[in-house]
């Protein structure tokens, strides 16, 4: 609770500067509020007002919402329209052709820029061989590249011609790969040789062989390998081809496939707290509208803006801000292939110099260790650099503690920026509560207020509404256009997962505790209340975790929990029961290693625990199950008041709490 009281005594108040609301999309309070009003007299009304503003659609709706088969929701179905020409083509056609839409960096620094014009003769190139490999509308590709044009381009090619893409992060096990290419059933990989991060080259091309070699993706016709490196790669003749080989003689000119409005745009998949990873299905007007549009509420996106946001396209934030929301606007925006630490820990503030960014959105686990960096050496602090363009900083994917948002503010926003603290899911398409960057006097550590048309609200157990001040489970009461669709194959886990029977089945579960404060009703998160622990900002499920530990030969069982950290928020602590006897000192180090790297090996680096501790047993109730709430408060190191009556084995506890 220690982190959370620090959030809720958060006292200070920064109101929006002149300067940041002069101009802005919603300017003021005012503003914003008569937003909120415009939603709640006519819910339909103002979605469809913006849905016709924001997004060209090929043929108009009529139809708005449709409740009929709720959970199950549609928005503007009859419409038709492309996600690529939105993004592209009406831009050209505007005469911006020329305008940068990407300036991309690469982990070695070389800088190369690519207009709306370039990035549309390209993703027209890899929509026609694509097509020509016969992959048509409705089918799925799996896109497993690392952050690069190529990423953006494979995106807007799938969608071009009516391809469901679903983009696994560059990161993940080729175990995790085969699940996802077969759950998803892909017709296609587009992947890479290698991925450079950090001046060291990862195989990825390898990666994917091994996924593919795993089985039960045999509807799997091609693969579509971009050069990044050169490296050398295993080749399997009839299946494999080069990216730049297959778009040579194709012509840059494609009609996009007129989609419904309902027609899946990507299938994302994200951790939940059973079984394997859900397939977060997406709509394509939903999700493009509301990427759109957040864009200029959130950002408050203008032209001669520089745009930056540091997530990698494996995640919703690079769907959403990376390859949908910046280019249906228009914007010029940074896109960054390395780590913030290569070839020095002040790349991040050397690149916002170097390109004159004028919005900056990262990770709260990003300022952390960034802060570290710079206490320990001002050649790579903020001030070293000239960060005067900045006009707008944004974070997501985490709670920020006040004193990250403080460091934030004062030395990489000069005192002068708002930052805008979004909270939002892999299943909300985009942001859901935030602050406005010209309107929401900023409190450290709160999301502050929902946008216009959001109905966010803190309930209790039973789905009633609980008074301000007081903390619950935080909802969405009314279904909005960019909300997940459906977990994919799987209508009833979407069903049970996000709108569950307790909770009146009418409410969307966003699996968060959250508070509002008395007076100002501002959220604050108070972070899962599910088995899902949020690790540098990346999802992992605590089953996961352990079903990949307890298919290691040597482990009887498994149990994981969270411990906050104070770089990566939380840290992965496993307790582990190993068939053998309990191993001490550094046998115990050494099988810790193991572990730790079969992990990674089965799910990826990220989801690798920090801490593994042996024990001859868990700590269990006397009908055998395992004690959650105790293993956390070992993790912490904590003392166990808790009431330890129904426990099995008290005696455990000791050696789990020694165990280190
Ligand atoms: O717990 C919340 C946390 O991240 C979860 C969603 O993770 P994911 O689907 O991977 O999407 C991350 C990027 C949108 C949420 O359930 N979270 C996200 N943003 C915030 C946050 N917690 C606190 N404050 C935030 N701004």
């Amino acid at each position: 609770m220690s982190a959370i009281e620090s959030v809720l005594q958060e006292k200070r108040v920064f109101p929006p500067q002149a300067k940041a609301s002069a101009g802005a999309a919603i300017s003021g309070m005012e503003a914003y509020k008569a937003l909120v009003a415009e939603a709640e007299s006519d819910y339909e009304g103002f979605w469809a007002r913006i849905a016709r503003e924001m997004l060209s659609w090929h043929k108009p709706f009529s139809k708005v919402l449709d409740e009929s088969k709720a959970p199950f929701y549609t928005w503007f179905e009859d419409g038709e329209l492309n996600a690529s020409y939105n993004c592209l083509d009406r831009h050209v056609e505007a005469g911006r052709g020329n305008d940068n839409a990407i300036i991309f960096e690469a982990d070695d620094g070389t800088v190369t820029n690519v207009t709306y014009q370039d990035l549309l003769d390209r993703v027209s190139r890899l929509a026609n061989a694509l097509k020509k490999r016969g992959v048509k509308k409705g089918d799925r590709v799996v896109i497993y590249l690392p952050m690069s044009v190529e990423g953006v381009v494979a995106m807007q090619a799938c969608v071009r011609i009516g391809a469901t893409h679903s983009v696994v992060f560059g990161g993940f096990s080729s175990k995790s790969l085969n699940e996802r290419l077969v759950d998803v059933g892909a017709v296609a990989l587009i992947t890479a040789d290698e991925q450079m991060r950090g001046g060291k080259a990862l195989p990825l091309k390898s990666i994917a062989d091994d996924a593919l070699a795993a089985g039960g993706c045999e509807k799997v016709k091609d693969v579509i390998v971009y050069q990044r490196t050169g490296g050398k790669v295993a080749w399997t003749e009839g299946r494999d081809l080069w990216l730049h080989e297959i778009v040579e003689n194709e012509s840059n000119q494609c009609e996009p496939e007129w989609v419904s409005a309902e027609h899946p745009l990507f299938i994302l998949y994200t951790s939940g707290s059973t079984g394997k990873p859900k397939g977060v299905q997406h709509s394509t007007a939903g999700t493009l509208l509301w990427a759109a549009q957040t864009m200029k509420w959130t950002f408050d996106m203008k032209p001669g803006d520089i745009f930056w946001c540091t997530a990698d396209i494996g995640w919703i934030t690079g769907h959403s801000y990376i390859a949908y929301g910046p280019l249906a606007i228009g914007a010029t925006q940074v896109v960054f292939e390395g780590v913030p630490t290569f070839p020095h820990a002040g790349r991040f503030w050397e690149m916002i110099d170097r390109h004159k960014v004028t919005i900056f959105y990262t990770a709260p686990t990003a300022i952390r260790s960034l802060i570290k960096a710079s206490e320990a050496d001002a050649k790579v602090h903020p001030k070293s650099f000239d960060l005067s363009t900045l006009r707008i900083l944004g974070t997501v994917g985490e709670p920020i503690n006040p004193e990250a948002w403080m460091w934030y503010h004062e030395n990489v926003g000069r005192g002068q920026c708002p930052i805008v603290d979004t909270w939002w899911q892999t299943e909300t398409g985009g942001h859901m509560i935030t602050p406005l960057p010209g309107a929401t006097p900023l409190v450290p550590g709160s999301c502050t207020l929902p946008l216009p048309g959001i109905m966010a609200a803190v309930v209790d157990e039973t789905g009633q509404d609980v008074p301000n001040g007081q903390g619950g489970i935080l909802v969405v009461k009314r279904p909005w256009p960019s909300m997940l669709r459906n977990v994919w194959g799987d209508p009833k886990r979407y069903q049970t997962s996000y709108f569950p029977e307790e909770l009146g089945g009418k409410l969307y579960l966003a699996g968060d505790g959250a508070v509002r404060d008395k007076e100002t009703g501002y959220f604050t998160i108070m972070g899962r209340i599910d088995d899902v622990l949020n690790v540098s900002g990346h999802r992992l499920g605590t089953m996961e975790i352990e079903s990949a530990l307890v298919s290691n030969p040597m482990v009887a069982e498994a149990a994981v929990v969270g411990r906050p950290d104070d770089t990566t928020g939380e840290a992965v602590v496993a307790f582990v029961v190993l068939k053998r006897a309990r191993p001490e000192g550094d046998e115990a180090k050494q099988i810790a290693t193991e572990l730790r790297n079969w992990v990674g090996k089965e799910i990826g680096p990220i989801a690798k625990p920090k801490d593994i501790r042996f024990g001859e047993n868990l700590p269990k109730t006397r009908s055998g199950k395992i004690m959650r709430r105790l293993l956390r408060s070992l993790a912490k190191g904590e003392e166990i008041t808790q009431d330890v009556s129904t426990l099995e084995n008290p005696a455990i506890l000791d050696q789990l709490g020694e165990a280190r």
